[in-house]
C-alpha cells in the first residue's frame, strides 16, 4: 500500500467562542497526538486569526472557504490571500453545507478550487450524495461528477485532500459503516487511476467525513482506502484527540 500520511480535520462550522474554543485549542495543544498524522482545524473565518496565533505550529488551520478571486467589491467574502496572511494554509471547498445550504455549484466550487490552490492554499475537498441518491443507487455517478470538477480544476494534487462525506451521515449521528466507506473511497481511487494518473491515485488522501467518533473511528481508520477524517461535531470535543490518534 502507498504511504499516504494519514490526515485528520476538524471543522468547527459556525460554532463556539474564544473561550470554548480556546479550550479545544489548549486540549490539542497539550494532548499527545501521533506524529505522523497531519492535523488541521478548521475554524470561523472570524477566528483564523485567533486558532492560528493560538495552537501549537504543529497542528495546521483551515478557513472553512474562500471566494474565488484574491479582492475586490465581494462584500461579506474573504480571499485566499487573506487566509494566508493569517498565516493559515488551508481551505474547505464544496462542503455539503456550502453546496446545499448555500447553493454553491459545481461550477463556483470548482473555480474557487483553482484560486485557492493558485494562492497556495491546501484544498481540502467535499463531496458526497444526498441520501435520495444513494437510495436511487447514484452514488457513483453523483460523487464522480463532483470529483471531475474538482479535478479539471487541480493542476498539483500534493496540495489537494479529497473528502468524501455522504449527506446522510453529516450531523446526523448516523455514520457509513466501513464497508461503505470503503467501497465509496476505492472506486474514488479507481476513478483518480483512470481519469487523473497512477501517481496521484496512489498519493492523493481520501478522507471520510460523516458522525465519525472516538467509538467508530478505528474501525473506518482500519479500512485500506481510508487517509483519514473530516471530524464536524466530534472536533468540538475532547474526543476529537481519540480520533487523530485512530490510526494504529
Ligand atoms: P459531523 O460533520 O462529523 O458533525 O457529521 C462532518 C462534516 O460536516 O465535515
Amino acid at each position: 500500500m502507498a504511504q499516504r500520511r494519514f490526515f485528520v480535520g476538524g471543522n468547527w462550522k459556525m460554532n463556539g467562542n474564544k473561550e470554548s474554543l480556546g479550550g479545544i485549542i489548549s486540549t490539542l495543544n497539550t494532548a499527545s497526538l501521533h506524529d505522523q498524522t497531519e492535523v488541521v482545524c478548521g475554524a470561523p473565518s472570524i477566528y483564523l486569526d485567533f486558532a492560528r496565533s493560538s495552537l501549537d505550529p504543529r497542528i495546521g488551520v483551515a478557513a472553512q472557504n474562500c471566494y474565488r478571486v484574491a479582492k475586490g467589491a465581494f462584500t461579506g467574502e474573504i480571499s485566499p490571500a487573506m487566509i494566508k496572511d493569517c498565516g493559515v494554509d488551508w481551505v474547505i471547498l464544496g462542503h455539503s453545507e456550502r453546496r446545499h445550504v448555500f447553493g454553491e455549484s459545481d461550477e463556483l466550487i470548482g473555480q474557487k478550487v483553482a484560486h485557492a490552490l493558485e494562492s497556495d492554499l491546501g484544498v481540502i475537498a467535499c463531496i458526497g450524495e444526498k441520501l435520495e441518491e444513494r437510495e436511487a443507487g447514484t452514488t457513483e455517478e453523483v460523487v464522480y461528477a463532483q470529483t471531475q470538477v474538482i479535478a479539471e480544476n487541480v493542476k498539483d494534487w500534493g496540495k489537494v485532500v479529497l473528502a468524501y462525506e455522504p449527506v446522510w451521515a453529516i450531523g446526523t449521528g448516523k455514520t457509513a459503516t466501513p464497508e461503505q466507506a470503503q467501497e465509496v473511497h476505492e472506486k474514488l481511487r479507481a476513478w483518480i487511476r483512470a481519469n487523473v494518473s497512477d501517481d496521484v491515485a496512489n498519493s492523493v488522501r481520501i478522507i471520510y467525513g460523516g458522525s465519525v467518533t472516538g467509538a467508530n473511528c478505528r474501525e473506518l481508520a482500519s479500512q485500506d482506502d481510508v487517509d483519514g477524517f473530516l471530524v464536524g461535531g466530534a472536533s468540538l470535543k475532547p474526543e476529537f484527540v481519540d480520533i487523530i490518534n485512530a490510526r494504529k
